[in-house]
């Protein structure tokens, strides 16, 4: 890092956070006036008890809800222009996202589009959309029901196009939530395979983070900080889920998403199109390309992955160890070793190296990625 420049650091949104901490909904939603919000979330949660209850805790307020809960797995524009008609048509004065990353984004993405009308991919971040985010926008609130992608406490949102399926981002300062209820209770029934690719998720967020160019050390401290809470749960949270690995991984998930604003790298490039092309979770396409992704970065940042290995408490403090380490936490959550265990095949591999050279992640990563090396990885990891 050097210290003759100027750096801007954001920090997020209030944070409840706690076992029942979604229970305050009601009265903050009463003492800001709000009356009619929009409840957004997926068509799964929807049906959950815990969901059922808070919509009914807040209608004992004498509170006017709505829910929109009719989107896809990888959220698309059609989406978010069905939950904005639903918006405008029941007269809503405030959207809360209650769900995973899929539902949080589209609540997101809604939260843009009522003041802004334009097509919505002119907001895309990739071609500069942001400068056209400028009126105002509801009153936004989160409540995350996966410990993963932290997009609770995030500013961005990733939406797909219908007909293309390419990822665009929505990004605006704007888009925080006023405030975050993080309430682990709301995890306890995660089934394991969807925590297990979750929390890989949160993991990868943390190590990238602690990796990528950006100098920034607040956020070097927090996704160190992350990485050990996670290294403390996972498994538990996984195979024999209890209050306190819920906790830990939920809190480690939000640290995740704010370390992040320092970057994110090779994997998370070399996970997107796997969602893109073939559909496949985030998490899970994240998980199996962590080792083979970390192991590349090695080179050149052996000083860093020192300092990984150390907190994760590692008998070796080598990036070595580090990538064993992944490869083993994967093995006892039950995620496969190789990509070919998860759907893709040597006809895919050209086609998810052109469109990973393409992705938005890998530009901060520790070191250039050139297409031959996504190539190159995902050979690897086949
Ligand atoms: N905005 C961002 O910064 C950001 C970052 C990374 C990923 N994302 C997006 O987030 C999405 C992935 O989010 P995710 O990993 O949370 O998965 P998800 O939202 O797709 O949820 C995974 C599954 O878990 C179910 N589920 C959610 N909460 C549950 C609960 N408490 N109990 C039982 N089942 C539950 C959902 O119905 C869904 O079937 C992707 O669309 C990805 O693009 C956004
Ligand atoms: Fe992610």
């Amino acid at each position: 890092m050097t210290f003759d420049k100027i750096y801007q650091y954001n920090f997020p949104t209030t944070i409840r956070f706690g076992a029942d901490s979604s229970k305050e909904l009601g009265d903050y939603l009463v003492s800001n006036k709000i009356t009619r919000p929009l409840v957004v979330t997926d068509s799964t949660v929807a049906q959950l008890d815990f969901f059922k209850t808070l919509v009914s805790a807040l209608q004992r307020k004498n509170l006017s809800v709505e829910v929109f809960s009719n989107i896809h797995k990888n959220p698309v524009k059609s989406d978010v222009y069905r939950g904005t008609e639903q918006y405008d048509e029941t007269h809503r004065d405030a959207v809360i996202g209650i769900g995973g990353g899929a539902a949080l984004d589209v609540a997101r993405a809604i939260v843009l589009r009522i003041n802004h009308r334009e097509d919505l991919f002119k907001y895309d971040d990739l071609i500069g959309g942001d400068v056209y985010v400028v009126n105002d926008v509801p009153h936004f609130v989160t409540i995350p029901t996966t410990a993963g992608t932290g997009s609770e406490v995030g500013r961005s949102a990733i939406i797909s196009d219908d007909e293309t399926h390419q990822k665009k981002i929505l990004f605006s300062p704007k888009l925080l939530a006023r405030i975050v209820f993080a309430d682990p209770t709301l995890t306890m029934d995660l089934p394991a395979a969807i925590t297990a690719a979750t929390g890989m998720d949160a993991l990868t967020h943390n190590m990238e983070a602690y990796l990528a160019k950006m100098p920034h050390p607040m956020c070097e401290g927090i996704a160190l900080q992350g990485m050990q809470l996670i290294h403390e749960s996972l498994t538990r949270a996984v195979n024999k889920p209890d209050l306190e690995s819920r906790s830990k991984m939920l809190i480690a998930s939000l640290m995740g998403a704010v370390a992040f604003q320092k970057g994110l790298g090779v994997v998370h490039s070399l996970a997107h199109p796997l969602s893109s092309l073939l559909d496949t979770h985030h998490g899970l396409a994240n998980a199996v390309n962590i080792p083979y992704g970390m192991e590349f970065n090695i080179p050149g940042f052996e000083q860093k992955f020192r300092q990984i290995a150390r907190t994760l408490m590692l008998k070796e403090e080598t990036g070595e160890a580090v990538v064993q380490y992944l490869f083993e936490l994967n093995s006892k959550i039950g995620i496969p070793p190789t990509l070919s265990a998860i759907g893709v095949s040597q006809k895919h591999i050209d086609t998810l190296a052109d469109l990973a050279f393409a992705d938005f992640a890998h530009p901060n990563n520790p070191k250039p990625v050139s297409r031959n090396d996504f190539k190159m990885l995902y050979e690897k990891a086949l």
